[in-house]
């Protein structure tokens, strides 16, 4: 099989932003190896879905090693997977905490450090973190502290990735949604969580695609987190 073509590699993509991200790469002419603990194998062949925990390495590498093994390569990795648990910092519990950081910050490890080694190899490469602008603006009413220690994690993460593989040629950003339209909120959370951002709507999917891809095409742009949140990261 030629090994020319673009390979993308998007973590959570069984749904929502993650199965957008899916289309859009593909509507972009890359192949795309997409991974979630349920996801199933498609008909399109330049598809490939790899079941695992994206906290679990054995995932992260049988992910990787997909890529390169059916498409030769990695040039974009979107660490999407992601959870969110909104509740009172006392009530969170030790699962709670595990299930968070596992999902949100070991699962970026994992994955990042293998693909980043693909990047490495071949000179190039763009990583894309989803994070919110919840790390930057903390909503009274919305209690969601494991959100803030891990995204702000995945957002912090992005300059100091960026500034040491700069040289390398592998670019390091960040898309962070507002409330967006996905199976993450039910109908009627997202009419209740409208209210939170300036422009009082509720993103959808193809927004943060849109963004995601626009990062892809600015070669020059990295170190960047791109709110897509209705204002929500710039004030009420
Ligand atoms: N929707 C929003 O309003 C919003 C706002 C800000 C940020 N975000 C972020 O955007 C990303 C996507 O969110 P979404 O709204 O599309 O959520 P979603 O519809 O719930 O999708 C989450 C995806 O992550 C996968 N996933 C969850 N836990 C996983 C695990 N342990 N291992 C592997 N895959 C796992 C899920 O698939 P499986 O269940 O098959 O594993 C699914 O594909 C998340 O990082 C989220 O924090 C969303």
């Amino acid at each position: 099989m030629s090994n020319e073509q673009k390979v993308a590699v998007i973590t959570g993509g069984s749904q929502g932003i993650g199965a957008g991200l899916v289309e859009g790469y593909r509507q972009r002419g890359y192949r795309v190896v997409a991974t979630s603990r349920s996801i199933k194998q498609g008909a399109d062949a330049d598809v490939v879905a790899i079941a695992g925990d994206i906290a679990d390495r054995g995932t992260a590498q049988r992910v990787i090693d997909e890529a390169v093994s059916r498409f030769g390569r990695v040039d974009t990795l979107v660490n999407n997977a992601g959870i969110f648990i909104a509740k009172p910092f006392t009530d969170y519990t030790a699962e709670d905490y595990a299930g968070m950081i596992g999902t949100n910050l070991t699962g970026f490890f994992h994955i990042t450090q293998l693909a980043i080694a693909q990047m490495l190899k071949q000179g190039k490469g763009h990583v894309v973190n989803i994070t919110t602008p919840f790390v930057n603006q903390a909503i009274a009413g919305i209690p969601a502290a494991l959100a803030n220690i891990t995204k702000g994690g995945l957002t912090s993460v992005v300059k100091e990735l960026a500034v040491e593989y700069a040289e390398k040629n592998i670019r390091v950003n960040a898309v962070a949604p507002g409330f967006v339209r996905t199976p993450l909120h039910s109908a009627e959370a997202l009419e209740y969580l409208k209210a939170f951002n300036p422009m009082k709507q509720i993103g959808e999917v193809s927004d943060i695609v849109d963004a995601v891809l626009y990062l892809e095409s600015a070669g020059f742009a990295t170190g960047e987190v791109l709110y897509v949140d209705g204002g929500q990261n710039a004030g009420r």
